[in-house]
This record gives C-alpha cells, structure tokens and sequence, in this order.
C-alpha cells in the first residue's frame, strides 16, 4: 500500500486479502483506457490538430500508465473521433511497447484501420453517433453473421479478438459460437446500480459461463476505484478495461499514481 496518500486510503473501499495464506489463482491485468486523454485535447484543439501547443499528450498518457502498472493500452477509434484521431492510435503503438487493445465499430472504415493498425488485440463493441459512451454491449444475436465475419477477418490479421457483450448466458453461447479468443462482460449496469441489485450475480453467471466455454473472460465500463471491490467478486477474470475513473483521478495525482492506485487494488483479486 506504499504510496498511497492517505485521504484516498481512506475513500477507497479496498477488500483485505482473506488472509496471508491465500495467494492469488492469477494476477488480474489492467487495461488501462485513455480515450479520455484525448477528449480533453479535443475539446480545445479539434480543430488544430497539428499545434505544439495541443495537450494533453495521449503517447505520455500511455507510457505514464505503464510506468504506473498498467498491462495494457485500450484505445477507441469512434466514428465521429470524438476523441482518439487515427494518427493519435499509430504513435501510442509506435511509443508505448505495452499490448494495445483497439476497440472498434463494425465497419469496413475501422476494419481497415485495425489492419493497418495491427493491434495485439481488438474489441468489437457497438457505436451509435448518438450515444456519450458505449451504452451497451454488443448484440451478438441480431448481429451474429457480421460479427462472426468480423471476428474471422480480424482473426486471420493475427489479431485477437474480443467481443463486449452484456452478461447475458445467450450472448455469451452465441460468442462461443462465432469463435471469438475473449469476451469482456459490459460492467455498465453494475456500475450504475446499488451495491444490493442482482447485477453482480449476473456477472458472475456470465464468467462462469465464458470460463465453461473456454473464453479469456475480461471485464469494463464504469469500474472505479469504489466500486472495484464488489467487482472482484466475480470469477475467472483475466483483465479490466478501466479508463474514465483513471483519468479523472490522474487530474488529481497523475496517471501514474492513478494507475498504481487501480493496481494496487486489483492485487486483491484471489477468484
Ligand atoms: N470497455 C469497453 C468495451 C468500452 O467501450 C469502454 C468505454 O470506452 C471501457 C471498457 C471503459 O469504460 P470506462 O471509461 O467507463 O472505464
């Protein structure tokens, strides 16, 4: 817990280890999110794309997460690049030796960036213009013949794939079927709901389900640092994709000691 300045000890609502005998089945990884980064270059330099003075700098956001412990770079190239602009993905990969997750719309426009791109891994999830942030995840029912055409093109590039999805034991058989390598369950509903509601038995039920079904079983949206340990009761978790919460700390503390902070309660993690 060194490091740690103590007014944030104090709000975060870290689990203790049951006890000193019980080691972790695996460390939980953190994919560490920096749309964000750039939605605040966004908001004062959209328009001057190529100023010296547009900050912040999404290449020091990531290598600031990894010095801080992050085990992964996500990034979202959304179709309105709201945030994340084509070149800023190139020099984060180009920068950061970190794996990088891209996080993509079904289209022939992002298909063809992940391959020039190459990212270690790619998650498909849905984009509406409408939507502020990934409102839900992807349905791979209605949707099952272009996301499993999507998951083969992306697979064959040497990509790995994951697929965002509800927790949802259907969603979750339909992406055992379209042979996708992970899934990341949509954590949004947890996020928004009371510590009582049923949201975390159904992450739980979904990760068990993807673990039986062989899936990597990630997880994200909405998680912070209060709400983490109630997350970590859900099983057979191999990553976290966590970016608003962690960018928002790092306005206080910075990236690094805002990633280091998520790490360190992730160490927690003994499912
Ligand atoms: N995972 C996916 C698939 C997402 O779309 C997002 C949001 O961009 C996240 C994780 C991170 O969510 P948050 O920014 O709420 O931590």
């Amino acid at each position: 817990m060194v490091g740690f300045e103590k007014p944030v000890l104090e709000t975060l609502n870290f689990p203790k280890p049951a006890s000193a005998l019980t080691f972790p089945r695996m460390s939980l990884l953190l994919g560490v999110n920096i749309d964000h980064v750039a939605t605040l270059r966004q908001a004062r330099y959209a328009l001057l794309p190529d100023s010296p003075n547009a900050e912040p700098s999404v290449v020091e956001a990531a290598l600031e997460a990894k010095a801080g412990g992050a085990d992964s770079i996500t990034v979202h190239v959304r179709g309105d690049r709201r945030h994340m602009q084509d070149a800023d993905v190139f020099r984060v990969k180009e920068a950061c030796d970190l794996p990088l997750n891209l996080e993509l719309g079904i289209t022939e426009e992002m298909m063809d960036l992940a391959f020039r791109l190459k990212p270690a891994f790619a998650c498909l999830v849905p984009e509406t213009r409408e939507e502020v942030t990934t409102e839900g995840g992807l349905d791979v029912i209605a949707l099952f013949g272009t996301a499993r055409e999507a998951v083969k093109r992306l697979q064959d590039a040497g990509i790995k794939v994951s697929l965002f999805i509800d927790p949802v034991p259907e969603h979750v058989e339909a992406a055992a079927r379209m042979g996708a390598d992970m899934i990341e369950l949509h954590t949004g509903a947890f996020a928004n709901a009371d510590e009582s509601s049923e949201e975390i038995s159904r992450l739980i039920a979904a990760a068990k389900l993807g673990h039986e079904r062989g899936f990597q079983v990630n997880a994200g949206h909405g998680i912070n640092y209060r709400n983490l340990s109630q997350l970590l009761q859900v099983p057979y978790l191999s990553e976290l994709n966590i970016g608003h919460s962690i960018v928002s700390r790092a306005m206080t503390v910075g990236m690094r000691q805002a990633v280091s902070e998520m790490a360190e309660g992730m160490k927690a993690y003994t499912q």
